[in-house]
């Protein structure tokens, strides 16, 4: 098997960091794009201890940032010009509303806008690749119906679990807008809902939250088994151009979370926040 070239956003830890650790074992070139530089530092080395030091690189990021990611972008650009799939892993939960220096909130603006950027502006680079795939890391059908579309960065009303299950819901109609704007690509759009899995669970947690991030901590699958369905997908990417799963089940993609109208009126709602 030829080796394949992977950019995983969000490669500093959990799942992202699982996976690119387990793709330099099997011979592969992995980049991967985190904000914690000590983390990354502690990637390269453990890729080292594996014989695999010119296989891995680190890209510092900020990807709750516009500019980061697109920082993030150029920087893949100008070091690789054909990549076999991109994972989308990075996220960031917060119990209370943050805004970015942009002025997005955080969770939308991490979960969903780099998501956004880094699939549009790579697709070019997979599409040449023999069976590219993006991989989104998230969490697929668990609502329905439209966003809130006066309300995107949700100013009224946040909670940490509406903000997540509302990145979600945007990254269900990132995918349908995705295909729609690339309806002849190679390149296969996966969503994937991974299951409860025992990570660091970035986050900005109150007392409360704490408490239940840490029984999840303790009770979550195990990395090495939540990392085997993703991996089945990448290495045999879906026939369907854009598909959703949950640990390793395909779901349907009902018209109520991806609604190919309201994933055009979030593309354009997208491009025009990002002019
Ligand atoms: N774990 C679960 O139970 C679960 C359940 C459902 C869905 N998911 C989905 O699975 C994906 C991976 O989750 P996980 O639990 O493996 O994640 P995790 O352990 O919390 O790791 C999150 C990753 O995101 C990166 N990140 C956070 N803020 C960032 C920023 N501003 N810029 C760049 N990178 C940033 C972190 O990098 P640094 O550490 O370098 O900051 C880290 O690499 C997520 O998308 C999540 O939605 C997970």
């Amino acid at each position: 098997m030829s080796s394949k070239t992977l950019v995983i956003a969000g490669g500093t830890d959990g799942i992202g960091r699982a996976l690119g650790l387990a793709y330099l074992r099997r011979g592969d070139l992995v980049t991967i794009i985190g904000r914690n530089s000590a983390k990354g530092e502690s990637f390269l080395a453990e890729a080292a201890a594996l014989g695999a030091a010119g296989r891995a690189h680190f890209i510092p990021a900020d990807l709750s940032l516009v500019a980061g990611a697109r920082s993030a972008i150029a920087a893949v650009r100008e070091r690789l010009d054909q990549m076999d799939a991109l994972v989308l892993t990075a996220r960031h939960v917060s119990s209370h509303r943050q805004v970015t220096a942009e002025g997005f909130e955080l969770t939308f603006a991490l979960y969903y806008l780099s998501r956004y950027l880094l699939s549009h502006g790579l697709a070019d680079l997979l599409d040449t690749a023999p069976r590219p795939v993006i991989v989104n890391v998230s969490g697929p059908g668990e609502t329905s119906g439209d966003p809130p579309w006066d309300d995107l960065d949700l100013a009224l009303g946040y909670t940490l679990s509406t903000a997540l299950s509302h990145g979600g819901r945007l990254n269900d109609l990132l995918a349908v807008g995705w295909g729609l704007h690339h309806p002849s690509a190679r390149t296969r759009y996966a969503l994937v809902h991974p299951g409860v899995v025992a990570t660091s669970f970035s986050g900005t947690y109150d007392l409360h939250t704490t408490a239940l991030i840490d029984q999840l901590r303790r009770t979550g699958a195990p990395v090495a088994e939540a990392i085997r369905p993703i991996a089945r997908l990448l290495d045999d990417p879906p026939a369907a151009l854009v598909s959703a799963w949950a640990q390793g089940s395909p779901l349907p993609l009902t018209k109520d979370a991806f609604d190919p109208a309201a994933a055009r009126r979030l593309h354009a709602i997208t491009r025009e926040l990002l002019t």
